[in-house]
């Protein structure tokens, strides 16, 4: 089985697994997204028939393995991690000004930001109450995440401080909005199949190295993609005026050759659409991608080193798959 993510389960009784359990997380969304209201069940069941990658209920799937994978409290912690992902897009994509997600149209452009909104909060409400059942220290573990993922967006929205390291700044947005939800991902899976303490915490460790590199290869794409391959509209952080890591290692390693880009990314927010495309032209073509894409192969080496101290399951190479993927990924 080639799962959505793009690993290849060559363990029968593991692709099964998770085959299965993939299949009743999408009824399990599409159960929690419904909406009394019109305009609300629309916009939630939006993003869920636009498609996504469900990568964090793989995740959590795979780190199920460790333990009792058929624990019934494991698909809905999987859709409670997967509805909670998808209302960040939603505000996401307002904060981003994005106009496309998942190859569709944002919520945000096919609704309005009221309804894009209103759409993140009632997923966010929806998992809560799905977590409800699972207890009071996967609500806390929920809410200590949701603050974080939170966390971050503040973070890149306010900026660095005067006098900070703008890639140390970078890190730590990185860290607290993404990698986060994906470290909760792998905690639940080993936390509710009853995996050992040791195993919940090295997964835990993994996927939060994993989660890093998930977002560094995110925002080499949003340079690099065309949006037929990652379904957004490249160059969004550029014209946002978002500094991911290749442009914060093409200002710090410009020459005089580079003076043009650094002007324009000095400018901030890049709205003009001829300035805009001569960036990225100008930061496709540059070495800082290569750093950071050596960056970005480091934190998935990190996670592996951790992952080879699982216990030789199956599941083991998925892991170990995954951390290839999330370096190689082209959408
Ligand atoms: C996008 O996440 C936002 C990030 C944290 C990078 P995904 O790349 O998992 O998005 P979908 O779910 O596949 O659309
Ligand atoms: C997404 O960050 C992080 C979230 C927690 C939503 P980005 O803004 O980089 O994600 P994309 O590229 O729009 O998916
Ligand atoms: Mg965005
Ligand atoms: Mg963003």
């Amino acid at each position: 089985m080639t799962a959505a993510v793009g690993i290849e389960l060559t363990d029968a009784t593991l692709a099964s697994d998770v085959e299965t359990g993939l299949a009743l997380v999408e009824d399990g969304l599409r159960e929690a997204a419904r909406a009394q209201h019109e305009v609300l069940n629309d916009a939630s069941m939006h993003l869920i028939d636009a498609g996504g990658k469900r990568f964090r209920p793989m995740l959590l799937l795979l780190a199920a393995q460790f333990g009792d994978p058929h624990d019934e409290r494991l698909v809905p912690a999987a859709v409670a991690v997967e509805l909670t992902h998808q209302a960040t897009l939603y505000h996401d994509d307002v904060m981003d000004e994005a106009d496309t997600r998942r190859g569709s149209p944002s919520a945000n452009s096919r609704w309005d930001n009221a309804v894009a909104i209103l759409t993140g909060d009632y997923l966010f409400a929806r998992a809560s109450l799905i977590l409800a059942d699972l207890g009071p220290e996967a609500i806390k573990i929920q809410a200590e995440t949701f603050a974080r993922l939170v966390t971050g967006q503040i973070a890149e929205t306010v900026g660095p401080r005067p006098g900070t390291d703008p890639v140390e700044h970078y890190l730590y947005v990185v860290t607290e909005k993404s990698s986060s939800l994906i470290a909760t991902a792998g905690r639940f899976g080993a936390m509710f199949s009853g995996a050992p303490a040791d195993v919940v915490t090295r997964i835990a460790v993994a996927s939060a190295a994993l989660g890093v590199a998930f977002q560094l290869s995110d925002d080499l794409l949003d340079v690099a993609s065309e949006s037929a391959q990652s379904g957004k509209t490249p160059g969004t952080d550029l014209r946002e005026g978002v500094r991911t890591l290749p442009m914060l290692h093409a200002l710090r390693s410009a020459g005089p050759a580079d003076a043009r880009l650094v002007k324009l990314l000095n400018m901030g927010e890049l709205a003009d659409p001829a300035l805009h495309a001569e960036a990225l032209t100008l930061l496709r073509a540059h070495p800082a991608m290569e750093q950071a894409r050596t960056d970005t192969r480091k934190w998935a080496e990190a996670a592996h080193a951790e992952i080879l101290g699982l216990p030789d399951v199956p599941a083991r190479a998925a892991f170990e798959a995954l951390c290839d993927y999330v370096v190689e990924r082209t959408g």
